[in-house]
């Protein structure tokens, strides 16, 4: 088995689950795609590019069919479940359509060998237990929430992802556990809407267990600023493992374009939260996501946004063009921007942020910082790269193994990741 995987973090540890399901059903992985009897593409439908890129490749492997006609083909994620039985028109050469809530299933894929979808809700995937076959050895994922009730409108996720389901503690809990003993050092808690999280507990005092645990570090994505509480930020500021950083969509500075998008908080509340964090955290790192070229996006409400940028100087964004999504409520709104404006909006965005994230860094120098280490750089094979816990990339010279908490002087800032020197070893009283 091969498995292409696009998209957010949801997807590549969706990925890791069904290679473990796979590997439960006696498939043993594939070196590449040219190799493999079964092909898996895991999707992403969030904007058009990713599942251009997905349609692209889906293309290429359309030679290896003909040339061994029993290998078997799945699309799995959010095209899967966006496009249904329409992909067997699309691409012949798919055998099997498989939703995000049927990925326990992907085990009996060939031997029922006949073309088909699994794109049924699964009332109980809350309560599923899955021995995902992890890529990293350091940092993990695990998914507390599924789907999202949300519906911006301009997000896809509903339709693929379906209702909101969380599942319950015990089954979270018992999961961190195994990875702190096998030796994980960070985990990061995934979830659409991780701050709506709610079982038997909600999601500050999910938190508090999980920190209890012993794991060095807990992260979380994705928040809502609507359900960002103030025990969630006492969380935060009170869990020695709860990072610094959070990532917080914005999506506008325009409180007009936040009502179109759905969003259910103006740029006032949003700001509010901002300095709720940052009184109670102060060295948090704060991300977040933006769309330009919101349907009825004037320049005007497009500046809001770039005051915005100004004002709350984030660490770091992510930036989009927006993207016409069939289904969602913004498909049809009037007033859609050409791709020339959207191109020079988001052109301009980005020009101010690099700006911004560059003094942000600045900030850090000659400050020490806690590093995860998690290999060797990819640019310089002498230096060691890993994260601080504000999630910024800081490189170190080799001083200390992977998998180490090291502490850094931050030397020299620059874009993209911080310079460090190590100061000392925490947490961790070997190399490995
Ligand atoms: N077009 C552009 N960006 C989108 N996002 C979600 N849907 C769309 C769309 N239709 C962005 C949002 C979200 C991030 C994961 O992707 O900013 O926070
Ligand atoms: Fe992830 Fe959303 Fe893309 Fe689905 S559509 S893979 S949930 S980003």
């Amino acid at each position: 088995m091969y498995i292409y995987t696009y998209g957010c973090q949801m997807n590549v540890h969706d990925s890791e689950k069904m290679f473990g399901v796979l590997a439960q059903s006696g498939y043993v992985r594939a070196e590449s795609a040219e190799t493999a009897d079964l092909i898996i593409f895991n999707t992403c439908a969030i904007r058009e590019k990713a599942e251009q890129k997905f349609f692209s490749q889906l293309g290429r492997v359309k030679v290896l069919k003909r040339r061994r006609a029993d290998i078997r083909i799945a699309v799995t994620g959010c095209v899967a479940q966006e496009a249904k039985d329409k992909l067997f028109v699309r691409a012949p050469h798919v055998d099997f359509v498989v939703g995000p809530s049927n990925l326990h299933r992907v085990g009996d894929l060939v031997s029922t060998g006949e073309r088909r979808t699994y794109l049924e809700d699964d009332p109980d995937l809350g309560n599923r237990e899955f021995s995902a076959q992890r890529e990293n050895g350091i940092k993990c994922w695990v998914s507390i929430m599924y789907g999202c009730n949300n519906f911006c409108s301009y997000c896809i996720v509903p339709y693929t992802r379906g209702r909101e389901i969380s599942r319950p503690s015990a089954g979270i809990i018992s999961e961190v556990r195994k990875l702190v003993e096998k030796g994980y050092k960070e985990v990061t808690l995934l979830g659409q809407n991780v701050n709506s999280y709610k079982s038997d507990i909600d999601f500050p005092e999910l938190l508090r267990r999980i920190d209890a645990l012993g794991i060095g570090r807990v992260r979380f994505v994705t928040s809502h600023p609507r359900d960002l509480s103030p025990r969630l930020i006492d969380a935060i500021a009170e869990l020695p493992s709860v990072c610094e950083h959070i990532h917080l969509p914005l999506q506008s500075g325009s409180d007009e374009i936040l009502r179109r998008m759905n969003r259910r908080y103006s740029y006032a509340r949003y700001l509010e939260n901002i300095k709720a964090l940052r009184l109670r955290v102060p060295d948090i790192a704060i991300t977040t996501d933006l769309i330009v070229g919101f349907p009825g996006e004037s320049e005007d409400a497009y500046e809001d946004t770039v005051q915005a940028l100004k004002e709350i100087e984030f660490d770091g964004i992510f930036a989009f063009k927006f993207s016409k999504r069939r289904g969602t409520a913004a498909f049809g709104m009037e007033d859609q921007i050409s791709e020339e404006v959207k191109a020079k909006r988001l052109g301009r965005i980005l020009d101010i942020q690099e700006g911004v994230t560059y003094n942000k860094n600045k900030l850090l120098e000659g400050s020490v910082q806690e590093i995860l280490v998690e290999g060797p750089s990819e640019t310089d094979p002498d230096m060691l790269v890993g994260r601080s816990r504000m999630n910024k990339i800081v490189t170190i010279p080799e001083a200390c193994g992977i998998g180490d908490f090291v502490m850094a002087r931050i030397e020299r800032a620059r874009l993209h990741s911080l310079e460090g020197a190590a100061v000392g070893r925490d947490k961790s009283a070997e190399c490995v």
